[in-house]
C-alpha cells in the first residue's frame, strides 16, 4: 500500500480517486483537514475497504510512526501543505509550521522507517514529495520557461516554505540515502478546487452574480495544468523516477489572467447564461494587486516526457469546459464548502481592495 499525506485536499483527493479507480492496492490518507481539507471530496471511497482515511498531522511523529509501523508502505507520497499564497501574505506562521516543519517531522519518521526496512522492500521504497514551481521565483516575458536547472528564487511566503521543504527533501536523501523524488508543477485546475483560487473562485463569483476581482492588469501568467494530468505525472515518477531527482511537470498552456477569466465568462455564457442576457463579463473588476506578485511562471516539462514518457492528456481548451461543467454540475459541493470560515477568509482578503 502507500501513504498518501493532505488527500483530502484539492490535487491529493483528485490523486486518491483516481490511483483507486486504476488498481486494487489500498491507500492510507493521512490529512489534517483544515479549511481545504474536504472528506465530501472523498464520499465515493468513504466505504471503500482500499481507502483508510487517518485525520492527523504530517509533523505528529508518534502518529506517523504508527501508522508506518501498521501499514508498511512502500511509498508516501506528500502532498500535505498550506497552498494558498494570499493566505501566506496575511499569515505566514502556518506555511512554516506545515510545509517546513511538518515536512522535517515527516522525513524523520519515514528515515526512520525506511532504515528498519531490508532487501526488496528496503530498495523499492519511495518518498515523493509534492511541490511547485513558484520556487523558481519570477519570469520575464522573453525568458526561457524554468527547466530543473533554473535557481531556486522564491518571493512569497508560501513559496519560500515550499523551497525550504524541497532543500529538506534533497538533504535527506544526500545525507541519509533516504529514496527521494520531487516533483515541481504549475498551477492545477479541475474538480473540487477550493474556490479561494483564481479558477474556482471566478465560477463561482460568476454564477453568484459577485464581482470576478483580478488582481492588478490582469496581465500575470500562468502555467495551467489539468489537476489529472498532474496526477497522472506523480504516478509515472512513482513508478520510474530516478531516485534524488526532481522533475517539472507542466502542459505548455502559459496564459494571462484576464484571459482565464474571460475564457471562463464566455463558457458561462454559452453553458448558462445570465437570466438578465447580459455577458458574465460584466461581472470582471480590477482590485488591488497581491502584494510582491509574480509576474510570469512558466514550465519547460522536456525532462518528463524525454526521460519517462509522461504528456499531459488535456488540452487547456477541454480541460477547462470539463471544470466548469463539473462545477455547474455539483453546486452541493460548492456550497457546502462555503462555509463560515470561506466567508470569513472572502471579506479579509477582498472587502476595501477594489
Ligand atoms: P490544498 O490546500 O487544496 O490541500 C492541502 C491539503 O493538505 C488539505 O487537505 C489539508 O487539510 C492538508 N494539510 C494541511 N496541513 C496539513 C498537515 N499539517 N498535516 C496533514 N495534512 C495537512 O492544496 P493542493 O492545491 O491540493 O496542493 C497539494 C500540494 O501540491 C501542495 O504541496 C502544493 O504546494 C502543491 N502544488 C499545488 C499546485 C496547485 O496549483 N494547486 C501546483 C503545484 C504544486
Ligand atoms: O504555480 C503553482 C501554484 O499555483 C501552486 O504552488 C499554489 O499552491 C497555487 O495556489 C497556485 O498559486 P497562484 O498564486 O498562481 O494561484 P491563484 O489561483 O491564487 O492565482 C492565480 C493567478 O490569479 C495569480 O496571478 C493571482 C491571480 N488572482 C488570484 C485570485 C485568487 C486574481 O487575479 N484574482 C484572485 O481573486
Amino acid at each position: 500500500m502507500i501513504l498518501v499525506t493532505g488527500g483530502a485536499g484539492f490535487i491529493g483527493a483528485n490523486f486518491v480517486l483516481d490511483w483507486l479507480a486504476r488498481q486494487d492496492e489500498p491507500v492510507v490518507n493521512l490529512d489534517k483537514l483544515t479549511y481545504a481539507g474536504n472528506l465530501e471530496t472523498l464520499a465515493s471511497v468513504k466505504d471503500d475497504p482500499r481507502h483508510i482515511f487517518v485525520h492527523g498531522d504530517i509533523g505528529d511523529g508518534a502518529l506517523v510512526d504508527r501508522l508506518l509501523a501498521e501499514h508498511r508502505p512502500r511509498a508516501v507520497v506528500n502532498f500535505a501543505a498550506e497552498s494558498h499564497v494570499d493566505r501566506s501574505i496575511h499569515g505566514p506562521g502556518d506555511f512554516i509550521q506545515t510545509n517546513v516543519l511538518g515536512t522535517f517531522h515527516l522525513l524523520e519518521s519515514v528515515r526512520g522507517y525506511w532504515a528498519g526496512l531490508e532487501g526488496d522492500a528496503k530498495s523499492a521504497f519511495r518518498f515523493l514529495h509534492v511541490s511547485t514551481d513558484e520556487v523558481y521565483g519570477t519570469l520575464k516575458p522573453t525568458d526561457p520557461a524554468f527547466t530543473e536547472e533554473n535557481r531556486y528564487e522564491p518571493n512569497s511566503p508560501y513559496s519560500a516554505s515550499k523551497a525550504a521543504s524541497d532543500h529538506l527533501v534533497r538533504a535527506w536523501h544526500h545525507t541519509y540515502g533516504l529514496p527521494v523524488l520531487t516533483t515541481n508543477c504549475s498551477n492545477n485546475y479541475g474538480p473540487f478546487h477550493f474556490p479561494e483560487k483564481l479558477i474556482p473562485l471566478m465560477i463561482v463569483n460568476a454564477l453568484a452574480g459577485k464581482p470576478l476581482p483580478v488582481y492588478g492588469d490582469g496581465m500575470q501568467v500562468r502555467d495551467w495544468l489539468y489537476v489529472k494530468d498532474h496526477c497522472s505525472a506523480i504516478r509515472r515518477v512513482l513508478e520510474a523516477g530516478h531516485l534524488g531527482e526532481t522533475y517539472n511537470v507542466g502542459g505548455w498552456n502559459e496564459k494571462p489572467n484576464i484571459e482565464i477569466v474571460r475564457t471562463i465568462c464566455a463558457l458561462l455564457d454559452e453553458l448558462r447564461p445570465r437570466d438578465d442576457g447580459r455577458p458574465y463579463a460584466d461581472q470582471i473588476t480590477y482590485v488591488t494587486d497581491r502584494p510582491g506578485h509574480d509576474r510570469r511562471y512558466a514550465i519547460d516539462a522536456r525532462k518528463l516526457e524525454r526521460e519517462l514518457g509522461w504528456t499531459p492528456a488535456e488540452t487547456f481548451d477541454s480541460g477547462i469546459r470539463k471544470t466548469v461543467e463539473w462545477y455547474l454540475a455539483n453546486g452541493e459541493w460548492v456550497r457546502n464548502v462555503q462555509s463560515g470560515a470561506y466567508r470569513e477568509w472572502v471579506s479579509k482578503q477582498y472587502e476595501g481592495k477594489a
